[in-house]
């Protein structure tokens, strides 16, 4: 069976892949653009960008692919109303967004006529959502990189979610092969979006330091961290995780120089600074984060590969299906 194509607004993709977006400067035009050239949907990560900086990405996009460019962007930044009004003015394609609900957003998007879909790990959210207008939504389950909204696995919430709106819905959460996305979608979702396969991708911004440690990661080596966000976070068994469990990752104050990248920090760290060692390859000092299946990345790969892997899968999985 072929993989069906995702349509979302006005737009329709060949694949029903959205590649997550990744911050801080994980998923940026390279990768975007990657995903979006091979029939998919790449989205930008606008989260821990300037709005000039999230533009210029935006505009890179562009010029690499005339596939479907997003953005991502949490709710919970400081400088969220910006980003958005930047997305917006350069004509993404598609905003989604987590951590968090911004009643506002639908508006401005709705009145840009620019698709934008939350993501959310609960009935209620979704209702909440489909209320307010949102073209789709995207239901991250547990088993997701970064910052969660549930504790449930993809698979128990993604039915309920479906029974309870009309919308389309993309899963998220541990999709790593054709065969999830086979599953997934024999369940009625529309799509899927898959980060962690992506950031190790040779077309994603992480260093490859972080792209390594990807690869070397055991099943045991994902933990679960209290973001200063206000939410869990999954991310890899780093010493900067292991000092943040033992109380020893110094805080914000100490440092003196706090960007107020978040609306509420509860300042047990500076996350910003940690994800940004990361993505430049300072293994110690910086916070990885990742999927519950972080462990099955064996190789950095080009996004065609990884692409044509999961189609393959996902054909090798429909046949033995029917
Ligand atoms: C390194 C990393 C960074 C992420 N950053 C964000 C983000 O900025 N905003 C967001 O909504 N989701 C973020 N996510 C979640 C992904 O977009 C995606 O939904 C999730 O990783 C899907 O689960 P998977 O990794 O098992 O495929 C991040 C995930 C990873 C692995």
């Amino acid at each position: 069976m072929e993989l069906p194509k995702l349509k979302i607004g006005e737009w329709q993709t060949s694949l029903p892949i959205i590649q997550g977006g990744m911050a801080v400067r994980i998923s940026l035009a390279p990768l975007a653009a990657a995903v979006a050239n091979e029939g998919g949907v790449g989205i930008i990560a606008g989260s821990g960008l300037h709005p000039p900086e999230l533009a210029e990405h935006i505009r890179r996009a562009r010029k690499l692919t005339d596939g479907i460019i997003g953005v991502n962007i949490m709710v919970a930044l400081g400088e969220f109303a910006e980003l958005v009004r930047t997305a917006i003015r350069e004509k993404v394609d598609l905003i989604i967004s987590g951590a968090g609900f911004s009643r506002d957003a639908f508006k401005w998007c709705h009145n840009a006529n620019i698709p934008f879909v939350p993501v959310v790990s609960s009935e209620r959210v979704a209702k909440l959502a489909e209320r307010f207008g949102a073209a789709t939504i995207v239901v991250e389950g547990k088993e997701a990189g970064g910052h969660l909204g549930t504790d449930q696995p993809l698979l128990s919430i993604l039915p309920r979610i479906i029974k309870a709106v009309k919308i389309p819905v993309i899963a998220a959460g541990g999709i790593f092969r054709g065969s999830d996305i086979a599953k997934v979608l024999s369940m009625g979702a529309s799509g899927v979006q898959m980060g962690t396969r992506f950031a190790a991708s040779e077309e994603s911004n992480a260093a490859t330091a972080w792209k390594e440690t990807y690869v070397r990661a055991k099943p045991e080596d994902v933990v679960i961290i209290e973001s200063p966000v206000g939410m869990p976070g999954r991310a890899l068994l780093t010493p900067f995780t292991k000092a943040l469990f033992a109380g020893k990752v110094p805080k914000p104050v100490d440092y003196k120089r706090c960007v107020k990248c978040l609306k509420h920090c509860k300042k047990n760290y500076c996350i910003i600074e940690a994800l940004v060692r990361a993505q430049r390859g300072d293994m110690k000092r910086g916070l990885v984060f990742c999927g519950e299946r972080v462990g099955e990345v064996k190789e950095i790969l080009p996004v065609g590969e990884i692409i044509k892997n999961l189609i393959e899968e996902f054909k090798e999985a429909t046949l033995r299906v029917v």
